[in-house]
Order: structure tokens, then C-alpha cells, then sequence
């Protein structure tokens, strides 16, 4: 008898879905989808402040479609937790400083908090088969029990199919037929794909790009900002103390003024799919040229080089979404002990679309101006003299043979 008043009651239960949410095509598409389609009574948005601007377009669509709306304030936490890390670890992969693939974790980690507290019957995601935000979003999302739904992968819907849904369903959608670009935005990047940039032969049109100005509209003098450092993060700005969102903010608009941080690569995907994208990250750039111009003063050549391997292998795991495998663990803690000492200030003029370092101090720097000087004797020169006569010394030896 239990049994079965259980039972009824499980068949009479709303079933509930916890959609992420960015109000982009394939989310807003999803929501209807997760009803018609797959039967939820109830479908919960979630969209996770990490900086991009068009939240409150998002937050109005979610409220309007969906049968309930969080947004989820996580800015300082992206910073924190994931932007600085990225900045400690030089983090770019194959070129691409990592914005969509350090903000997806967070977002996923944010989906799935309000999935526990909604009780929710399963976690979905709007991402295709092709892309690697699926396997981001899983990773996280299958820490839970809860069942995975990704309506755009199950569908294999186009993207004009996916157009024609939305005005179906009278969801207003940005892209059009004729600008189908697909943009992902977060405080530390802005990504572009689709359409005819598909076509790596394809020279992006100008209007693709909104943070940074093209070379023949930006400012006519250069900006020198001086960038102070604690322990391999941000801190400071032109001697002002910042908090980290404000100074990513100041320095993506002042530096898009200048053209600074666009990128436009052959990226190699998770699936091994070869793709072409084109991202604007005015902040990234600045800050981490100079986190690697202030390192290259205050670490050890050997550290410097070790180093090397150590980002490159984070930025590949960043990339894959892995951040919570132990060997990310073990990477950042290695990395975290280098960074004690990355600590001063790095002055990087801007100018015509280029972010250079002109000049660089610290407390810990490892550099002896007395040592390294033209000006300056050495201490003792026939140190240096008997040195030299066994530089090579290997390769004379293998000669003779
Ligand atoms: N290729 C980048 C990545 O995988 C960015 C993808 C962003 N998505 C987009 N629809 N623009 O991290």
C-alpha cells in the first residue's frame, strides 16, 4: 500500500530541471525545449554573473520563459578563485588566454548549488556536440546524482534551425541569419565564432569586435599604466589600490581604446576538431605581460624554465576543464610557491594595439646592477676568465673523437 501512494505520488511529482542559463540562442531555445520535449513541468534558469554585459538581458528573458530566475553574483569569486590563478600561471593555451574555459567550472559549480537547493530531477546545459563547454559543464555537473540533459546536443538542431525555433516560440534572440555570430563574454574575455568566421579564410568584419577599437580609431598617444603586484596578482593600478573586478574592468576599457588584446587563432579543441577563433581580452593581455615581465625579474632562470611546462600543462588542463583533478591541485601548488615572491610594480605602454613593458621593479628582484653593469668592474675578473676556459668544453672533447 506504501509502495504504492509512493508511486502515485513520484508520477503526480513536478518534475524539475535546473537549465544554466546565458540568454543566448541555444539556452533560450533549450527552455522549450526541456518542456515540449522532455516533459519537465518546471524549468529553473540560472544565470552566473562573471562579469559579461548583457546580464540584465539575460535575467529579463530568464523571468519571462522560465518558471523561475536566479542570477547568481559570482564576479569576485571569478576573480578570485579563477582569473587570479589563470594570471599566476601565465595561463594562455595554443595562444588563447582562457576566458570561456576558466569561467565554465564556476558556472557549473553555481547551476549546480540551485539544482540542490531547487531538489531538482536533473541539471541541463545548452551546449552542442562539437564544442568543448559540454564536457566543462559535465565535469562538474556529474558530481551529482542528477540526471544530464543537453537538449541542443540530444537535437543536433543547426543554428537556423535553432533561429526559426525561437521565433516560433516568440523568444527574442539577437543573431540573425545574417550575423549568426555566437559570443561568449566573461570579465577577463570575449569570444566570437560562427558564420562565415568558420571559414579560417575568412578576414573577420569589424563589426565582430566590441571592446577593442580598430587601429585607425584608437587614441592617438600612448598610456603608460603602472600595475602593481602582491604574490602574482593585481593590486594595484597607476599607485592606487583596486579591487581586482574594478581593476579588469579599468583595464579591458582602457585598453580597448587602444586596440589592445585581439586574437584571432586555429584552436585545437578537446575532440580534436581544429577551430577558428577570434577572441578581445584588452585586461588579459596587459596584465599578464607584465606578470611575466615582473617574473622573468624576480625568479630563477631554472624556475623560469620549469615554470614553463608547469603553465603549459594547467592551461591544457584549464582548457579541458579538469580544475578538479588532483594533478591541477598539484600544479597550482607549485605554482602558488613561485608566486610568493612575484611582488612590485611593471609600467606597459599602450599603444596602437600593442601592450609592451617599459619598465620594472621589485623588492625581490634577482638582479644586481653592480654585477650586470657596463659601468661597473667586475670583482674579480679571473673568476670569469677561469670559468670560460671550461665553457664547452663537452663539445671540444667530442670533436677530437
Ligand atoms: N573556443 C573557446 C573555448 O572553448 C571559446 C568558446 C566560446 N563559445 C562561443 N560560443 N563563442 O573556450
Amino acid at each position: 500500500m506504501s509502495y504504492l501512494i509512493d508511486k502515485l505520488a513520484g508520477e503526480l511529482r513536478m518534475k524539475k530541471v535546473v537549465l544554466s542559463y546565458s540568454g543566448g540562442l541555444d539556452t533560450s531555445v533549450c527552455i522549450p525545449l526541456l518542456r515540449e520535449h522532455y516533459g519537465f513541468d518546471s524549468v529553473v534558469t540560472v544565470t552566473t554573473d562573471v562579469g559579461q554585459p548583457d546580464l540584465k538581458e539575460a535575467e529579463k528573458k530568464g523571468k519571462k520563459f522560465s518558471d523561475k530566475h536566479y542570477t547568481i553574483d559570482a564576479k569576485d569569486e571569478f576573480v578570485r578563485d579563477y582569473i587570479f590563478s589563470a594570471i599566476k600561471a601565465n595561463g594562455n593555451y595554443e595562444g588563447y588566454v582562457l576566458g570561456t574555459a576558466l569561467a565554465r567550472p564556476l558556472i557549473a559549480k553555481k547551476t549546480v548549488e540551485i539544482a540542490l537547493k531547487e531538489k531538482a530531477d536533473a541539471l541541463a546545459h545548452g551546449c552542442t556536440g562539437k564544442g568543448n563547454d559540454q564536457f566543462r559543464f559535465e565535469a562538474v555537473f556529474r558530481t551529482t546524482n542528477m540526471d544530464v540533459i543537453a537538449p541542443m546536443r540530444d537535437l543536433n538542431l543547426t543554428r537556423e534551425e535553432g533561429i526559426e525555433y525561437a521565433r516560433v516560440h516568440d523568444i527574442p534572440v539577437s543573431v540573425t541569419k545574417a550575423k549568426p555570430w555566437s559570443v561568449d563574454e566573461n570579465l577577463w574575455s570575449r569570444s566570437i565564432e560562427g558564420g562565415k568566421l568558420e571559414d579560417p579564410g575568412y578576414v573577420p568584419p569589424e563589426e565582430i569586435f566590441q571592446w577593442t577599437a580598430p587601429l585607425e580609431k584608437t587614441l592617438n598617444s600612448p598610456t603608460i599604466m603602472e600595475i602593481g603586484f602582491e604574490r602574482g596578482v593585481p593590486v594595484a593600478l597607476n599607485g592606487k589600490r583596486m579591487d581586482g573586478v574594478a581593476l579588469i574592468q579599468r583595464l579591458n576599457e582602457i585598453g580597448g581604446k587602444h586596440g589592445v588584446g585581439r586574437t584571432d587563432i586555429i584552436e585545437d579543441r578537446i575532440l580534436g576538431l581544429k577551430a577558428r577563433e577570434n577572441y578581445e581580452h584588452p585586461a588579459a593581455t596587459i596584465l599578464l605581460t607584465a606578470h611575466k615581465d615582473l617574473e622573468q625579474l624576480v625568479l630563477t632562470r631554472d624556475e623560469i624554465k620549469f615554470k614553463m611546462l608547469v603553465d603549459a600543462k594547467w592551461a591544457e588542463l584549464a582548457y579541458h576543464g579538469l580544475v578538479d583533478d588532483p594533478l591541477f591541485t598539484d600544479l597550482s601548488t607549485l605554482i602558488n610557491k613561485t608566486q610568493e615572491r612575484v611582488t612590485g610594480e611593471v609600467k606597459v605602454q599602450l599603444f596602437k594595439g600593442n601592450a609592451r613593458v617599459v619598465a620594472r621593479k621589485s623588492q625581490k628582484a634577482l638582479y644586481s646592477k653592480e654585477l650586470v653593469s657596463f659601468d661597473a668592474k667586475m670583482p674579480d675578473s679571473k673568476t670569469a676568465k677561469e670559468y670560460a676556459k671550461f665553457y664547452g668544453l663537452q663539445a671540444r672533447l667530442f670533436k677530437k673523437m
